[in-house]
């Protein structure tokens, strides 16, 4: 994952992806897997890019075998500390950290307004460290978190056991017996939730595997999909071409950014609509995220 799109030692180059939809189901498919699906009407979006590190041609087992080692190893120390609240941070990262707690902070907001959090069933997808898990646990609701990274969710765990295990505070206790962690690619997670959130992780898909991945967590939302991502955008893409004049030592996985629209459009196909959207946006850290609810 990058530490900030600006400053990202990549290329682009222009592709074009055809997506098929699998008609009735609410499940897209990319043409690596057509045999799962009875019939497809074809979705063709815009050009859209990629960056080109490795071969864009990759099985999407390679790219997330390459995501998981990542977070379990240099990504894993860099990410605890940016999702922490030490002074181990250099500017940049310490721009990240706000940046992401504002996207959390967002999000607990539009939770909050709706004033039903306790007792709600929700997965969180690519919990990470539970930046998020932690505060839905504090508001009573029962948390879903799973990460790829073995690393990241133990992580996750040690903080959730941390901050809910004191004897002292009676509060806190129903707390851990309302999470489940698990260690799993997010398109293996199976169950049903009445809301199912994915927050900065469709970095790591280009949008045409985007696509499934979004039809899968779709699946699983009985009520609300709240997905966010990096915005692409001419300024962005401006900035990350600017980035690639500073290679310096590669901090990195591939990084995709994604149009809104086409997030839109994947998620329309999924049979949900955009209800709540919010851009953040700092130096180094550019989120989108959008809050769609079942039609
Ligand atoms: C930038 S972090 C965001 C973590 C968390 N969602 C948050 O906002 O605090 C991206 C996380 O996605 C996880 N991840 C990436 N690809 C994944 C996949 N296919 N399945 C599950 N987790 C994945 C990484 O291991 C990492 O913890």
């Amino acid at each position: 994952m990058s530490e900030a799109i600006a400053l990202l030692p990549t290329r682009t180059r222009p592709i074009r992806t055809k997506i098929l939809v699998a008609r009735g189901q609410g499940q897209l498919s990319d043409t690596s897997n057509t045999s799962a699906f009875d019939s497809f009407s074809t979705l063709s979006f815009s050009t859209m890019t990629a960056s080109n590190r490795l071969p864009s041609n990759l099985p999407n087992s390679d790219e997330q075998t390459i995501v998981r080692d990542y977070f379990n190893a240099t990504g894993f120390d860099r990410w605890r500390r940016i999702y922490g609240t030490t002074d181990e941070v250099n500017r940049v990262q310490l721009d990240i950290r706000m940046g992401h707690q504002q996207t959390v902070d967002s999000l607990l907001a539009w939770l909050d307004a709706d004033g039903n959090l306790a007792g709600m069933k929700i997965c969180d997808a690519g919990c990470g460290v539970g930046s998020l898990t932690l505060p839905l646990l504090e508001r009573g609701a029962r948390v879903s978190a799973s990460d790829i990274s073995e690393k990241m969710v133990g992580e996750a765990r040690d903080r959730a056991q941390a901050q809910f295990s004191n004897p002292n505070a009676a509060s806190n206790r129903p707390a851990l017996g309302n999470v489940d962690f698990s260690v799993q690619d997010l398109e293996a997670i199976t169950g049903r939730y009445h809301t199912v959130i994915c927050l900065d992780v469709l970095i790591h898909y280009p949008t045409e595997k985007a696509a499934s991945m979004i039809a899968h967590l779709a699946s699983l939302s009985e009520e609300r999909l709240i997905l966010s991502f990096a915005p692409k955008t001419v300024l962005l893409s401006l900035l990350k071409k600017v980035g690639e004049f500073f290679p310096g030592p590669s901090k990195t996985t591939r990084a995709y950014q994604h149009k809104e629209s086409d997030i839109i459009q994947i998620l329309e196909f999924c049979g949900f609509e955009a209800k709540r959207k919010i851009l953040t946006s700092t130096s180094f850290y550019y989120s989108k995220m959008i809050e769609a609810v079942r039609r």
